[in-house]
């Protein structure tokens, strides 16, 4: 519980991850010790490095029928407005009305009046002038993806205006701002609600204004796609090991202690989880788009008509449901009516997390403002915490992404001839890990974007291939490849580095570090009270000693067949929020990297299971069951311990994917894996003192400590 308050705090300062969060505001409580700077000062200090005059060959501001030019004119139209006024400046925000990481296609709402189809937040001004805001690793992509109609602005830089500041600037003291309150969070709201006022300006909710222009849309190439039909199926008892009535009744009781008689089930994968029903509404993960309400007396499901297939239906219990044992089905977009008349006392509306959003800012106001009760979802935690069943089905997932991976891997260094021609891009390589892992069984779709870096892309965190980006492989650098998978039985994520030349000692260097810092996670026993996020000095440290570090957090949570990115807990040392623990059951990644900007990166990702130890310890296990590179390992760099980790690793992938890779009839690329987990021999103890450089230094002084520990402790 205490846990649970803390996170109640943590809504504020939801933006660890810029990258995972959409910051409509630039991280404005990144630490909610320091005020921000005066609104004055920050605004004075900003213009100056703004192109002042928009370029006039902006083809998308010019032709009246771009999307662009048809917001400017509705803002002007009450026919559009819905009431008797018009609009100076309107804020288009990135999710759907779920908050989503990655909305489908007709939630794309910035994408479609401004050409930018990644996160962030754009604003129009009705007299000529638009901004987008994006975090600080996606500026120049943002900026090669728009048009010069638009600026693009860096929502991590504070010496950039803010979007209230930007929106003054150009309208002055008094005006009046839309925006649709269904696509963004609580406090984001707020936030953007209080800075606009305290300029004079007002932020009006108008929910239908884009969707009407985009729903008009004539033109067949940016038309508004229609929305998935596809139905959404049972998740059965094999893969959830829990009814949806038990789920309902854990969720009751967390409500009681929380003070609730109610909930709105917001998130997504929350839906999905509690329903143990599955569709594919979203892009990377098997969800159904819906909304929940439970409450003490009943449970009521909101969902797009035609949605829940016949299965499901029977299930759930819809057909005369009298009981709170049973489901309503109502129509999806009831839900805002339906909160305003309430009859419950306290319902729980959910606030943001480290990664997820929370409710939207319009579900939060429907509910009337003393039945509010704004915390932490609990089926976050009662989702994290995975059950045996869900637990064989990870297991049973990995394996197959194991095959898949291991598959794509061998083919890719088996056709190094291809090197260096255009069969091998960024691009092309991303399509053949996707096609290698839609020929395993059970598997839904991607469980993410795959991202391939080569050479100097790999050293940017944030980089996404484009067509114009794309680069060849070639022998002389590292490529790295970032991806995952959807299957029916669970949820995989997995990055690994790759060298098809000869590495150089800084390559060899940088990658076995990495490695190094996957050992020190893998191979770490915790007290269970100890915060997620303060393992992360025990992730980062052999990275450290060599004056390395990387903006991300090292680590996350993963859903069973749900989201790749899940919350609670968060391994970040940067992190003073989110104190989460881990819990038996939990699966979170691993995800250190070696960023040399402007020459090459390493990047290495695991998933890793909680297990529990005697005495109220913690270990990891990896779920993630593919080789490392042998090629760019520096043996000399590891220690005995660390050799004995990576056998014990190459000796479980030989047991367990072995027998999988034969069973497929795969056997090319079983003696590819047998040669990539070959077992190593431990250096004699004489090598270990004759090892030069820094590192065996550090393993001698570390010994030397531990001695002197001992003695003190004997
Ligand atoms: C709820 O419904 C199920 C199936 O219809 C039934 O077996 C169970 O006894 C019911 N429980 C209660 C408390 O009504
Ligand atoms: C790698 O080789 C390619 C092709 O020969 C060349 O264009 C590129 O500059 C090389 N990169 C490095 C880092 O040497
Ligand atoms: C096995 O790996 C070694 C080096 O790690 C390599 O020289 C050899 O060609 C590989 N053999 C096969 C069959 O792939």
């Amino acid at each position: 519980m205490q846990a649970r308050m803390l996170m109640l705090a943590v809504y504020i300062t939801a933006c660890l991850g810029a990258r995972f969060t959409t910051t409509s505001m630039p991280a404005p409580a990144a630490s909610t010790s320091t005020p921000p700077p005066s609104t004055a000062a920050r605004t004075t200090l900003v213009f100056d490095d703004l192109p002042s005059a928009m370029p006039s060959v902006c083809t998308d501001a010019n032709s009246i029928h771009s999307p662009l030019a048809r917001l400017r004119s509705a803002m002007r139209n009450k026919g559009y407005t819905q009431m008797n006024a018009f609009f100076d400046a309107f804020i288009i925000f990135f999710s759907d009305e779920h908050l989503s990481e990655e909305p489908s296609k007709e939630e794309r709402r910035l994408e479609y009046f401004s050409g930018w189809d990644g996160a962030g937040t754009g604003v129009v001004m009705g007299d000529g002038g638009a901004a987008l805001w994006v975090t600080s690793g996606e500026v120049q992509r943002a900026r090669a993806s728009v048009s010069c109609a638009w600026d693009v602005i860096d929502s991590d830089n504070l010496s950039q205006p803010i979007i209230p500041e930007w929106i003054s600037d150009k309208i002055g003291r008094t005006g009046r701002v839309g925006a649709d309150a269904r696509l963004t969070s609580v406090n984001e709201w707020q936030l953007l609600s209080s800075h606009l006022q305290q300029m004079g300006l007002t932020l009006i909710h108008t929910p239908t204004l884009l969707d009407q222009l985009w729903n008009e849309e004539l033109d067949p190439d940016r038309r508004r796609p229609d929305f998935s039909k596809i139905v959404a199926n049972l998740h059965v008892m094999e893969y959830t090991g829990m009814t949806w009535r038990d789920k309902v009744t854990k969720v009751r009781e967390e409500l009681q202690t929380m003070g609730a008689d109610a909930m709105v089930v917001t998130a997504l994968d929350e839906v999905a989880w509690l329903l143990n029903v599955r569709g594919k509404d979203l892009p990377y993960s098997p969800l159904l788009k819906a909304f929940v309400v439970i409450s003490t007396k009943e449970v009521r499901v909101y969902a797009p008509p035609g949605k829940l297939s016949m299965p499901v239906r029977e299930v759930l219990a819809v057909y005369n449901c009298f009981t709170n044992n049973c489901t309503r089905v109502q129509e999806y977009t009831n839900i805002y009516a339906d909160l305003r008349r309430a009859t419950e006392s306290k319902i729980l509306i959910p606030t943001a997390g480290t990664f997820h959003r929370g409710a939207s800012a319009a579900i939060a106001q429907s509910v009337p403002q003393a039945k509010r009760l704004y915390l932490m979802s609990p089926i976050i935690y009662l989702k994290a915490q995975k059950n045996e069943a869900e637990r064989k089905g990870m297991k049973k997932a990995h394996l197959r992404d194991a095959v898949a991976m291991c598959t794509v891997l061998s083919y890719l260094e088996q056709r190094r001839v291809n090197i260096g021609t255009n069969a091998y891009t960024e691009i092309t390589v991303a399509k053949m890990v996707d096609m290698t892992r839609e020929t395993q069984a059970g598997f839904v779709s991607a469980s993410m974007k795959t991202l391939v870096a080569f050479g100097p892309n790999g050293a940017d965190p944030y980089y996404v291939p484009t067509v114009a980006s794309a680069r060849r492989i070639f022998t002389n650098s590292t490529m790295v490849i970032r991806s995952g998978g959807q299957y029916d039985e669970g949820t995989t994520v997995i990055t690994r580095t790759v060298h098809y030349g000869r590495p150089t000692k800084d390559d060899r260097r940088a990658y076995t570090t990495v490695l190094r810092s996957i050992a020190a996670l893998s191979t770490l026993q915790w007290p269970s009270a100890l915060p997620a996020a303060h393992l992360d000095p025990v992730a980062r440290a052999p990275l450290w000693a060599a004056n390395q570090d990387y903006s991300h957090p090292t680590g996350h949570g993963v859903g069973a067949a749900l989201n790749r990115l899940e919350d609670p807990v968060v391994i970040d040392y940067r992190q003073d929020v989110n104190l989460h623990t881990l819990r038996e059951g939990y699966y979170i990644t691993t995800e250190p990297a070696w960023y040399d900007t402007g020459r090459f990166g390493v990047r290495l990702g695991n998933v890793l299971e909680v297990v529990t130890k005697p005495h109220g310890y913690f270990r990891f296990r990896e779920a993630t069951l593919v080789p490392f590179e042998p090629n760019l390992i520096d043996k000399a760099m590891l220690t005995d311990y660390e050799i004995n980790w990576l056998n014990d690793y190459n000796s479980r992938i030989r047991s367990t994917v072995g027998p999988e890779l034969k069973e497929q009839g795969l056997f090319d690329v079983f003696y590819w894996m047998s040669n990539k987990t070959a077992p190593y021999t431990l250096p004699s103890k004489q090598k270990m003192a004759l090892r030069g450089a820094g590192y065996s230094n550090q393993a001698n002084l570390l010994s030397l400590v531990t001695l002197f520990l001992a003695f003190l402790l004997a």
